[in-house]
């Protein structure tokens, strides 16, 4: 790694769940307290920082993407003064803390909807957000036909007659980014936490804040309302991505909110940084957002979506380097988080298909796990060569499956209800971490804990605790955490660049200064290593200087 660059600039950042990660209190939700005592387990993972999904005071209709209290965390998981003590405590193990910040929707419960709701059509309070009257001759038909993210129309009609926009939830409503108060309260909140000490936020929705002013219905081949896996799918959408101006999604207007956003980091000590939950539909639009002046990072979800290829892959590796780089950001790279899949299962899928922007990933066919961990080893390797920063979602490092058998009773998604049960969502990415022992819940509560996980565990997870997989060579952990510290220590590792190697077809080769090579074998056969002076790791066995299919080495050369 540089010395003198910015962290962020290719750090390796660990997604925490909070209420997935650690219990605790024994309520069967994790919380700040088990944070803070996992806070060894992450040093020695050796990541650079942690980015905590929200834990604001939240009635928890999307599990803290519906915040009532932004300067408030929730007492499920904990007060303020913990949350201080804990970056207090990540900054002495060498952690940094990067919050999520929601600015697209506040809850229904936050005091400004809740005044909005008291005063009724027309007042001052409903310009905060996007209040409108309906269409049709008694106002019944909805203001325009924009559709929520989790299924059914974006707008929902008050007793009073007025209809407001949730692009996600009814519970979730949107805020009006042209009003100056907006605005102005979000710089606030940023300086309220900022001066608590984090080092930056993830910016959900980063994409979305901003709307066409005269709320024009979708275009015809926009019908899917959201750019990410939690779409309706389009087939008609086929062939490279164009980008095609929207009505709700990455509007240019959006950019100037995040210059604002970009001088009150500033103005306080340290390297503070922003990474944007951004769906853009090309490289371009994505670079857009990490402009000098605007924000330091983004997410670059165009790997995540990239099938098992060798050709996809490398493609979305130009695209992303070129398009960054030519903007002065750095590249990331990210393979799961708690909106998609697991990658071992989508990768245990036999039929590989691309997922475009406009699609949700739909698997096909029957999971082979043992295939899926095979290649979810050689992806972590690919990904934590590349240049720039890495996301390690919490448990791909234990190699966890998605839990597709979750029973339907259980099932917590507003997705799972607003999709009339026809999108089971996103709860089999959740289930909480196995930590130890043979039984759920596996350490994630203390022992003598009140309730159960909120979601069970799979009886079959006794294999996957960080006790088990600890010092087992063969373990996915004990790979991460080579990689991880082998990406510390090697100066050809982290920011910078690289030059692709001549290769066959199938298998992606590239060099990076000084004396490093790492290989990846996505076709069908083995293919013989180029010279090198020694492994210096490797997915799988790499025997008799043969890679096998689906899997990476880290050369020496
Ligand atoms: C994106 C988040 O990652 C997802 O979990 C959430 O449901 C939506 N934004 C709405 O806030």
């Amino acid at each position: 790694m540089s010395g003198t660059a910015p962290w962020w600039r290719d750090a390796v950042i660990y997604q925490v769940y909070i209420r997935s990660f650690a219990d605790g209190n024994g309520d069967g939700v994790g919380d700040i307290a088990g944070i803070r005592s996992r806070l060894p387990y992450l040093k020695s993972l050796g990541v650079d920082a942690i980015w905590i999904n929200p834990w604001y005071k939240s009635p928890m209709a999307d599990h803290g993407y519906d915040v009532a209290d932004y300067r408030a965390i929730d007492p499920l998981f904990g007060t303020v003064a913990e949350a201080e003590e804990l970056i207090a405590e990540a900054h002495r193990h060498g952690i940094r803390v990067i919050p999520d910040i929601v600015p697209n929707h506040t809850s229904d419960q936050h005091a400004w909807f809740q005044a909005a709701l008291a005063a009724g059509p027309g007042s001052p309070e409903r310009e905060r957000y996007v209040f409108r009257p309906g269409r049709g001759p008694d106002g019944g038909e909805p203001p325009n036909d924009w559709v929520s993210c989790f299924g059914g129309p974006a707008w929902t009609r008050l007793p009073d007659g007025d209809w407001y926009l949730h692009l996600f939830a009814p519970e979730q409503p949107d805020l009006n980014w042209e009003h100056p108060e907006v605005r102005a309260e979000f710089e606030s909140i940023l300086r309220f936490w900022f001066s608590r000490g984090v080092d930056g936020f993830r910016i959900d929705v980063a994409h979305g804040l901003v709307k066409h002013p005269g709320l024009p219905d979708l275009p015809p081949r926009q019908q899917p309302a959201q750019q990410g896996p939690l779409a309706t799918a389009d087939p008609s959408q086929e062939g490279p991505q164009q980008h095609t101006d929207h009505p709700h999604w990455d509007r240019d207007e959006v950019h100037e909110i995040y210059r604002a956003w970009r001088k009150v980091a500033d103005e306080f000590p340290g390297d503070r940084c922003f990474v944007a939950e951004a769906w853009a539909d090309t490289p371009e639009r994505l670079a857009a957002y990490v402009r000098r002046d605007g924000l330091h990072t983004a997410f670059n979800f165009d790997f995540l979506m990239s099938s098992w290829s060798a050709k996809d892959l490398r493609a979305v590796i130009d695209d992303s380097l070129g398009m960054l780089g030519a903007v002065g950001a750095p590249a990331t790279w990210v393979l799961s988080n708690h909106d998609v899949m697991r990658h071992t299962s989508r990768y245990g899928r036999t039929t590989v298909k691309r997922w475009a922007v406009n699609e949700p990933y739909r698997p096909e066919g029957p999971v082979d796990l043992e295939l899926g961990t095979r290649r979810a080893r050689a992806a972590a390797l690919l990904m934590l060569a590349l240049p720039g920063g890495a996301y390690i979602y919490q448990g791909e490092e234990l190699g966890l499956p998605e839990v597709e058998d979750l029973p339907e009773a259980v099932l917590q998604d507003p997705i799972w209800e607003r999709s009339g049960h026809t999108d089971r969502g996103r709860d089999g990415c959740r289930v909480p971490i196995p930590w130890s022992g043979r039984t759920p819940p596996y350490g994630f509560s203390p022992e003598d804990a009140s309730a159960a996980p909120w979601l069970p565990q799979p009886a079959d997870w006794a294999e996957h605790t960080v006790e088990a997989q600890t010092r087992d060579e063969t373990s996915m952990l004990e790979l991460y955490r080579g990689a991880v510290r082998l990406r510390r220590e090697h100066p050809a590792l982290g920011d910078g660049t690289l030059t692709w190697l001549d290769a066959a077809e199938g298998v992606l080769a590239f060099r990076r200064d000084p004396g490093f090579v790492c290989v990846v074998n996505l076709s069908a056969t083995a293919y013989r290593l180029p010279d090198h002076t020694s492994i210096l790791l490797a997915s799988g066995t790499a025997q008799g200087g043969l890679l096998a299919p689906d899997e990476a080495v880290w050369l020496s050369v």
